[in-house]
């Protein structure tokens, strides 16, 4: 006859604690898969998009070749643990980026972290040939975002509750009068904003 093994109650809750977290798991994972593969609209929406110039096609080969990606991310390649540079076209400037990538301690608002003189590790990349940072920097500018993307001036179009709500717990009562709000403007001339954010200066 097989003895039962008697449970201390502190182990009772040690187990009984462990299951519980471990079924929850169970039962988010299926939920989140359920969503994900029933819902028709992706979970993480891409916003951003690029149409590379031949220069941006050049340099998009020198980004790749010079490690960049092992910091960052661009074209949703490259890794995730560092600075995405999709949508930075929308951003920055293309003379913006070629000055930080020649001067990044002058140009940057921050201290650098990598880029900037040696012993930091992304150093090299001032020390590139001027061509190849040209071509980089045309490549970078190509890299658009779409409205309502983090990278993007303008905001996601038609009406959003989560802005609403946030515009209303977090701006000052003063700001009403002080700004306008850029989703109040003419829908034409918004649009005309974003077309002029998306231009190609070559
Ligand atoms: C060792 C990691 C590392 C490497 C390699 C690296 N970067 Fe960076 N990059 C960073 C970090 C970190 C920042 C933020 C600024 C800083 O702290 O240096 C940054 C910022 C940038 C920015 C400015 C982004 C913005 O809008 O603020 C650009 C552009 C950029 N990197 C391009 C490049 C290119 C092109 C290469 C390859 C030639 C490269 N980086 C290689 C780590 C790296």
């Amino acid at each position: 006859m097989s003895k039962k093994i008697k449970l201390k109650a502190g182990e009772k809750v040690l187990f009984g604690g462990t299951a519980i977290f471990i079924v929850l798991a169970i039962i988010g994972y299926v939920i989140l898969e359920t969503v994900r593969l029933t819902s028709d609209k992706p979970l993480f929406e891409v916003k951003t998009h690029f149409d590379l110039s031949k220069l941006g096609h050049k340099g998009s080969a020198v980004f790749r070749a010079s490690r960049c990606t092992s910091c960052h991310r661009a074209m949703n390649n490259g890794t995730n643990m560092g600075l995405s540079l999709d949508g930075i076209g929308s951003k920055r400037t293309q003379e913006w980026i070629l000055t930080f990538l020649m001067e990044p301690e002058k140009t940057y608002e921050a201290r650098t972290l990598d880029h900037g003189l040696r012993p930091k590790e992304a150093a090299y990349v001032a020390r590139m040939p001027k061509d190849d940072l040209v071509a980089i920097a045309a490549f970078l500018y190509d890299l658009k975002s779409d409205p309502g993307s983090s990278t993007s001036p303008q905001p996601p179009p038609g009406k959003s509750p989560f802005i609403d709500s946030m515009i209303k717990t977090w701006a000052p009562e003063d700001w009403k009068e002080k700004y306008t709000d850029i989703r109040d403007k003419d829908p034409v001339e918004n649009s005309s904003n974003s077309d002029k954010t998306q231009t190609r200066e070559d």
